[in-house]
């Protein structure tokens, strides 16, 4: 695997690669990387003979109040793990790389309605920051497929949708959910919980597996298993972001006939705030 930190040596490398007949992955992640990001890796080694991974911490991405400036940055072993996992290029770029006009000076991509809500709502521009740079890099790597973990389901439905509006020629593969054993879902920010914290947090995960099965024996008051699991979580010491049942399709409003759901959650831990989500789906109604 080799590393480059700037798009002149990014195209050269992935140039030679087509010119060799390959096809080129791109797995874009901000480094930190845990067996989730390995999983990634080994999904689009499936699709592409060529694997582009990207670590870039992407400022236009997070909020004022966030933790840009704390976010780790941890090079060397993100490069053992690339390795590991089957990649074969590192793009890992400066701010000044990324944004030489500053963020200010940035055109920016922004994706009406599956933006807006849930995430979108508790991190306003965080979904414009996201798309702005995956579009850059789809741009700058020029990838026939790009795999993104379902666990960010509002940021694969957002890339989904920037894909099919803006005609871009690539393949998007959603890729599991890599929980630990007590059902959590991996995250680079899990690393922030302390002990006690660590502990907690599968209550997320518990609460909306009960609220699944509930909505799979059939229960209809989705309302009353929504404060159910609301109740639950906070009981557990999480303090809930949001909680909701969307169709999963375009993230809508679900409606009583929609069969494809998805319960999307946000809860803090202290500042920490974890993410989950668990698709549904419901027998045919009649
Ligand atoms: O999911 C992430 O790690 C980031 O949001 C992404 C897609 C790499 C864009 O910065």
């Amino acid at each position: 695997m080799i590393t480059v930190h700037t798009v002149a040596e990014l195209r050269a490398a992935v140039l030679h690669a087509r010119r060799a007949g390959k096809r080129i992955g791109l797995v874009p992640t901000m480094g930190n990387l845990h067996a989730g990001h390995a999983a990634l890796v080994e999904r689009i080694a499936e699709h592409a003979d060529f694997v582009v991974a990207s670590i870039f911490v992407n400022p236009l991405q997070f909020g004022p109040r966030e933790d840009l400036a704390t976010y780790p940055r941890t090079l060397p072993a993100d490069q053992e793990k690339l390795l590991a996992a089957g990649c074969d290029l590192l793009f890992a770029p400066s701010v000044e790389q990324m944004y030489p006009n500053g963020a200010d000076g940035q055109t920016r991509v922004s994706v009406p309605e599956v933006s807006e809500g849930l995430c979108g709502a508790s991190r306003p521009g965080h979904f414009e920051g996201v798309a702005t740079v995956v579009n850059k890099l789809f741009n700058m790597v020029q990838p026939d497929v790009a795999v993104f973990g379902q666990k960010d389901f509002q940021q694969l439905a957002v890339i989904r949708k920037m894909v099919a509006d803006l005609n871009l020629p690539i393949e998007i593969i959603g890729a599991p959910t890599v929980r630990a054993s007590d059902g959590l879902a991996l995250s680079s920010r899990n690393g922030y919980l302390d002990e006690r914290q660590r502990a907690t947090a599968p209550a997320l995960y518990r609460s909306m597996t009960r609220l699944a099965d509930g909505l799979r024996a059939g229960n209809t008051d989705r309302a009353a298993l929504l404060e159910q699991a609301r109740t639950e979580q906070e009981a557990s010491g999480l303090r809930v972001d949001y909680l909701e049942i969307r169709e999963a399709a375009h993230l809508r409003a679900a409606r009583p006939e929609d069969r494809k759901l998805v319960i999307l959650a946000a809860a803090y831990l202290g500042s920490t705030r974890l993410i989950d989500n668990l698709t549904v789906e419901l027998p045919p109604t009649g």
